[in-house]
């Protein structure tokens, strides 16, 4: 809704022909924080990149914990095997074996997504952790007797995320969805259940190759099972400055595509960030004032925008 249609509309209600500029000015401060609010409901946005080690749990934990931060209700999803979103947050080994209930069972349908869900020790942020047990997912998902008609990548085994995520998105403002390394089941289940997508991209010659091919799977997804899929952006990862062949890949991505297609925030290469796993912190709690800390402050904030 736009300032002038609400102040019209409060003139109209209040009987009144004009609004004090004090007035205005408080109406617009109340709008626009109504209006944000309204924006960010439930909305999911997966991570996603085929490509192994461009950062995708890194952005997931590190995102979500700045925008729960910010003051953002968040749910992460780890939908990973390898679970390192979950463990990044502070579950250990032996504390995932004694976990009941996970995201395989949310996505295989044995259990209602609620009841997977996990709070954590930092502000705002709800985990929906992932154990080794999710790679059998994969494979059980493809055995799913599919009677409908949708060719593949489409069909009933894609949207099962989805439908398990309508019922709880709601409670959150935002829903991080953690991908694997792949485009399989799995990646697709998460693409077809969000709003958009952030793809972490390292900055190497051959990145842009990589991407090429996730934005012909993001092409079909939309053309099947969700068709208002978007992609929010690319995100440089690791960047080091310091070096050429860094400074020469992002200047030709960036001439390559739309300004608006890659995020402004870029993560620097930093070392407390790879350190933070380890310690199962996010980097905002674990080095707040780092570079590491700030760039996914920033970059939270750029999300918060572009949604
Ligand atoms: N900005 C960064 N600075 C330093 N190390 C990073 C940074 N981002 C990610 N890493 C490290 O790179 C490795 C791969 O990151 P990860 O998030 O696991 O990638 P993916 O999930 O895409 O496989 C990890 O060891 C992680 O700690
Ligand atoms: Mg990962």
């Amino acid at each position: 809704m736009k300032i002038n249609q609400v102040r019209n509309v409060v003139n109209r209600e209040f009987h009144c022909s004009a609004t004090s500029s004090k007035q205005s000015l408080l109406l617009v401060a109340l709008v626009r924080a109504v209006n944000h609010t309204w924006c960010v409901m439930g909305k999911i946005i997966t991570i996603a990149n085929q490509k192994g080690g461009v950062a995708k749990t890194t952005t997931a934990i590190n995102l979500s914990a700045s925008l729960g931060q910010l003051g953002k209700k968040v749910l992460v999803v780890d939908l990973d095997p390898q679970g390192n979103t979950t463990t990044g947050y502070g579950i250990r080994a032996e504390e995932k074996k004694q976990l009941k209930t996970t995201s395989y069972d949310v996505i295989m349908g044995l259990a209602r997504p609620g009841e997977a869900v996990v709070g954590t020790r930092f502000r705002n942020v709800s985990l929906m952790p992932a154990t080794g047990e999710l790679a059998e997912a994969e494979i059980r998902l493809l055995k799913i007797t599919d009677h409908s008609t949708l060719p593949a990548p489409q069909g009933l085994k894609t949207l099962q995320l989805r439908k398990a995520l309508l019922q709880i998105k709601d409670e959150y403002d935002i829903v991080i969805i953690d991908t694997l390394p792949s485009l399989g089941i799995l990646a697709l289940n998460a693409l077809a259940a969000c709003d958009s997508m952030i793809i972490p991209m390292q900055c190497e010659p051959y990145s842009l190759e990589g991407v090429a091919e996730l934005f012909t799977t993001v092409k079909r997804v939309k053309k099947s099972v969700n068709k208002s899929l978007q992609v929010l952006g690319i995100v440089f990862t690791m960047t080091d400055k310091r070096l050429m062949i860094n400074r020469e890949v992002i200047r030709a991505i960036r001439a390559k595509l739309p300004a608006d297609a890659i995020f402004h925030t870029e993560i620097p290469r930093n070392v407390k960030i790879a350190e933070a796993p380890s310690h199962g912190e996010p980097i905002v709690y674990y080095a707040p004032d780092s570079k590491g800390a700030d760039a996914y402050l920033r970059l939270a904030k750029e999300v918060l925008k572009r949604i």
